[in-house]
C-alpha cells in the first residue's frame, strides 16, 4: 500500500500552495484563502475519479467508518456484521457509535463468508459491514443479495483497496456508503485522511455536519450556521487534502504498476504447487497492494515464517494470524470490552460474547495464510530475486517437513 514511495515535486506544491495562503481550515476564511479549497477539490477528484456522487472528506478512515455508521442511522442496539479478519477500526467505529460489533467467519476471500453472515443475522441486525482487504474485495453479488432479503445496509470498508473494481464498480461505491483510508501505508495517502462515499444526498449531508460539529455549512459565516444535530470534528486540514490532490492525480500509475509487480510475483510463487492463492470473486478488479497466498498447514506455514526471519527475507510479508492488529485471535482488549469509559451494560455484555465465538474456519485459513505487499519500486531484478528466495525457502522447509515424515 505504497503511496508515500512516490511522494515528490507534486505533493510539494499542493502543499505550497497552502502555505503561501497561511489558510490551513479547509472552512471559511473566503477571502484569504485566494481560491484555494484543497479539500473541496480533492472531493470532486474522488467523485470524477470513483464515479460517485458524494464525498465527504474526514480526518481518518476510521473517522469516514464512525460517521457514515452514523449517518447510516446505526446506533444504540443495532447490529453491525464484520468479519474476524479486519483492522481494529472497524469494531472500533461500530462500538464507539453505540451499537454492537458482531464478527462472523471469513471464507477464502479473505473477507466475510455470506455463509457466516446469513447464520449470524438476528431481530438486531441492521448493516454489513464488508472489508476489503489486502487490496481485494469481498464476495459483493453474495453480499447485496443478503442485504436486499434482509433489508439491511451495505457500508463498505474499502480502506485498504483504493482503485480495486468489482464488476465494473469502484469498491467503496457499490454500498450505501463506503469508506478509504489515506493514511500513510494506503494506495494513495494524504498522511492522516478517509473519505466517505455515496450516492444517497441524505446520507452525504449527515456526514458533512457531522464531520464539523454538526455545521449546516448553508452560509459562508461559520457563527451563523444551524446546528441541525450534534456533531463532532472529523475536520481534514488544507495540508492533508493536498497531498492527497497530488496522489489522487498518480493513483492510475500506481495501480499499473502494483499489478504489474502482483503479476510477476505470482508468476514466480506458482512455481511451487503447495503454494495457493486467495480467492477473488472478481480477478480484473484486484488492485493487487498485496498478494496472498496459502501453504497446505499451519505447521509448514509457522516453519516457513521461522525459515524466512532466519535468513532476513519476512519484511514486507505478514503472517496475519500472530499480528495484534488485523485478528479476532489477539483482540483481548475487544474480548473483554477494555474502554477507557463506562460502556452500557448490554453493549459490554454483547462484546463480551465474541470471545466465545467458534472461529475454527476463520483460523484453518488464516494460520495458513502469508501475505506480500508489493512495492512500487522493485526493479524487475529485485522482483525476481524476492520471489526466488521465497520459493528457495519454501522448497527448504517443504522438503524438511518431508524428511522429517518418513
Ligand atoms: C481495513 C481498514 N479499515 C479502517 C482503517 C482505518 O484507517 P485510518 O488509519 O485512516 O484510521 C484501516 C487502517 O489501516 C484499515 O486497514
Amino acid at each position: 500500500m505504497p503511496g508515500f514511495e512516490h511522494f515528490g515535486k507534486e505533493e510539494r506544491k499542493h502543499v505550497n500552495d497552502v502555505l503561501e495562503t497561511g489558510i490551513l481550515m479547509r472552512y471559511g476564511f473566503d477571502d484569504p484563502r485566494k481560491g484555494i479549497w484543497k479539500a473541496k477539490e480533492l472531493e470532486k477528484e474522488i467523485c470524477q475519479t470513483f464515479g460517485c456522487q458524494y464525498a465527504q472528506l474526514v480526518s481518518s478512515g476510521t473517522a469516514a467508518l464512525t460517521a457514515a455508521l452514523s449517518a447510516l442511522g446505526v446506533g444504540y442496539g443495532d447490529e453491525v456484521i464484520i468479519p474476524a479478519f479486519t483492522f481494529v477500526a472497524s469494531f472500533e467505529a461500530v462500538i464507539s457509535v453505540g451499537a454492537i460489533p458482531v464478527l462472523v467467519d471469513i471464507d477464502q476471500t479473505l473477507t466475510l463468508d455470506p455463509q457466516a453472515v446469513k447464520k449470524a443475522i438476528t431481530k438486531k441486525t441492521k448493516c454489513i459491514m464488508p472489508v476489503h482487504m489486502c487490496g481485494s474485495m469481498a464476495d459483493m453479488d453474495a453480499l447485496i443479495k443478503i442485504c436486499r432479503e434482509h433489508k439491511l445496509l451495505l457500508l463498505e470498508d474499502a480502506c485498504q483497496s483504493i482503485g480495486g473494481t468489482f464488476k465494473g464498480k469502484f469498491l467503496g461505491t457499490i454500498g450505501d456508503a463506503g469508506t478509504f483510508s489515506f493514511d500513510f501505508v494506503k494506495t494513495i495517502t494524504c498522511a492522516e485522511g478517509g473519505v466517505v462515499m455515496t450516492n444517497n444526498e441524505d446520507v452525504y449531508t449527515k456526514t458533512d455536519g457531522l464531520s464539523d460539529h454538526g455545521h449546516d455549512h448553508k452560509g459562508s459565516d461559520r457563527g451563523a450556521d444551524l446546528h441541525p444535530f450534534i456533531g463532532y470534528n472529523y475536520r481534514i486540514s488544507e495540508l492533508h487534502a493536498a497531498v492527497g490532490l497530488a496522489q489522487i492525480k498518480k493513483l492510475n500509475d500506481f495501480l499499473k504498476l502494483q499489478r504489474n509487480n502482483h503479476h510477476e510475483l505470482k508468476q514466480i510463487l506458482s512455481q511451487v504447487s503447495e503454494i495457493t492463492f486467495r480467492r477473488i470473486p472478481d480477478p480484473s478488479g484486484d488492485s493487487c497492494t498485496f498478494i496472498s497466498w496459502f501453504l497446505p498447514t499451519e505447521q509448514f506455514t509457522r516453519a516457513l515464517v521461522n525459515e524466512m526471519k532466519i535468513q532476513g527475507i519476512l519484511g514486507g510479508n505478514f503472517y496475519w494470524f500472530d499480528n495484534n492488529w488485523h485478528y479476532i485471535r489477539k483482540w483481548d482488549h475487544l474480548k473483554k470490552a477494555t474502554t477507557l469509559h463506562a460502556l452500557h451494560p448490554d453493549l459490554r455484555q454483547a462484546i463480551t460474547q465474541q470471545a466465545g465465538k467458534d472461529f475454527s474456519d476463520s483460523d484453518a485459513i488464516m494460520s495458513r495464510c502469508i501475505s506480500t505487499a508489493i512495492s512500487l519500486n522493485w526493479t524487475k531484478d529485485q522482483l525476481r530475486e524476492k520471489g526466488m528466495k521465497i520459493v528457495a525457502a519454501v522448497n527448504k522447509v517443504l522438503s524438511g517437513q518431508k524428511a522429517a515424515m518418513q
